[in-house]
């Protein structure tokens, strides 16, 4: 198989975009990865673009071709890929499975969501569809209640506190401040996340990740290829790895693991001979606090059960034991559909040294980690500077 690079990036704001269009934001994202890869549109061979519930969120469907017709690259084949919140990690991982197995040589990997046309309650319905349609979403579970309930049992058989996974929201605005891209750009206290009102009890408004607006894009080159380009910025992609888990809660042997995450890891270890003391730095699914806690725990970061005293510690903080989310992760914006592609733009300005106040020091490995659902996908991407 051969070896796959990402070598453009564009991303655009996370937020309410009420002056911009879907297609907007697929044309915004689209360009700057192009430019900032260096080459000419004509050169991308085809499109992998992620994409979770625009039928639901704003009535359109067909987005591949949609994103090729947008972005002026008719008529190579532009495919959308649909696993939930990890839709855009399962694109980046088709994008690369093309490139690897020698289809093509150039290829691009979008992200996109736009969920702030509708209102809250419709916006909930959308995502629900991660779930199980008939065993949770129609007797009323949003993600936030599943995610309560994996919360509720930690907080049982380990002990973890209220304020443990507050302290995740705070780290997470924490790095936010200092990414331009990020929809939040204000520090909060344990106190501000303690008094923000229950969603599902116990997560409360600010334990939750929130409702956005984005796109995201990136140009992945065969690595030889890159070389030869003379681009300097490359970033090698060394492992991607990907499991899949019961849909429904109920299908679980646990509540306070994700098996996909453990096996989708477990496989990028030992592809790459890496352990977890190696990675410098993680962009990982935290669409709420509990999911931040569950896992630095499956990641093997930190053992089962210590996930929520390592991040009271300061252990996940930037430039600590390990570094995570020093995007803000998805506590500071996740167009749902984006968010996989997003996480691997982060990894990519680290290992380049491009990421200003939120930079990690020496970032050499960085790993990103998307889960769909409540934990039915799981993508793990490992990158390295090369
Ligand atoms: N974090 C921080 N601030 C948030 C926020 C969040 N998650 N969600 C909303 N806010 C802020 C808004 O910016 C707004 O601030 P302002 O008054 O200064 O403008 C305020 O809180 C109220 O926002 P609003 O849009 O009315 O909130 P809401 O009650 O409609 O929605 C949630 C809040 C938590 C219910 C919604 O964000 C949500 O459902 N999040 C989960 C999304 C999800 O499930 N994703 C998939 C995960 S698998």
């Amino acid at each position: 198989m051969r070896s796959v690079s990402i070598i453009g990036t564009g991303l655009t704001k996370f937020g309410e975009h009420w002056d911009k269009s879907f297609r907007e934001l697929i044309a915004e994202a689209g360009v700057k990865a192009i430019e900032s890869a260096k080459i000419e549109g004509k050169t991308i061979e085809a499109i992998y673009g992620g994409c979770m519930a625009s039928g639901r969120l704003i009535g359109q469907e067909h987005i591949g071709a949609l994103i090729a017709d947008q972005l002026g690259l008719n008529p190579i084949p532009s495919t959308r890929v649909e696993a939930a919140c990890a839709s855009g990690g399962v694109a980046l991982r088709s994008g690369i499975l093309a490139i690897s197995s020698g289809t093509y040589d150039i290829v691009a990997v979008g992200g996109i969501e736009k969920m702030t046309e509708v209102s809250t309650e419709a916006a909930s319905f959308a995502l629900g569809g991660a779930g199980d349609q008939e065993t949770e979403l129609f007797h009323g579970a949003t993600f936030p209640s599943l995610y309560a309930l994996m919360a509720r049992r930690h907080m049982e058989e380990f002990g973890t506190t209220e304020e443990q996974m507050a302290m995740c929201s705070v780290q997470a605005h924490k790095n936010g401040v200092n990414n331009p891209h990020s929809q939040f750009q204000r520090e909060i206290t344990v106190e501000d996340v303690m008094q923000s009102g229950y969603v599902a009890s116990p997560l409360k408004l600010l334990d939750c990740s929130p409702i956005t607006d984005g796109a995201a894009t990136l140009i992945l080159c065969e690595t030889e290829k890159a070389k030869k380009m003379g681009l300097e910025n490359a970033v090698e992609i060394i492992a991607s790895t990907q499991a899949s888990d019961s849909l429904a809660l109920t299908g679980r042997k646990s509540l306070t693991e994700m098996a996909a995450t453990k096996i989708a890891v477990k496989e990028a270890y030992e592809k790459t001979k890496l352990e977890p003391k190696d990675i410098d730095l993680v962009e990982l699914h935290d669409c709420f606090s509990i999911a931040n806690i569950l896992a630095i725990e499956d990641l093997g970061f930190f053992k089962k059960g210590e996930g929520g005293k390592a991040v009271e510690k300061g252990k996940t903080s930037l430039n600590s034991e390990i570094s995570v989310n020093p995007s803000g992760g998805l506590k500071c914006g996740h167009p749902v559909g984006a968010t996989g592609v997003k996480q691997a733009i982060e990894i990519f300005e680290q290992l380049n040294g491009t990421a200003g106040k939120r930079q990690v020091k020496n970032a050499k490995i960085g790993m990103a980690h998307n889960v769909g659902g409540s934990g039915a996908t799981a993508v793990i991407h490992i990158m390295k500077k090369t």
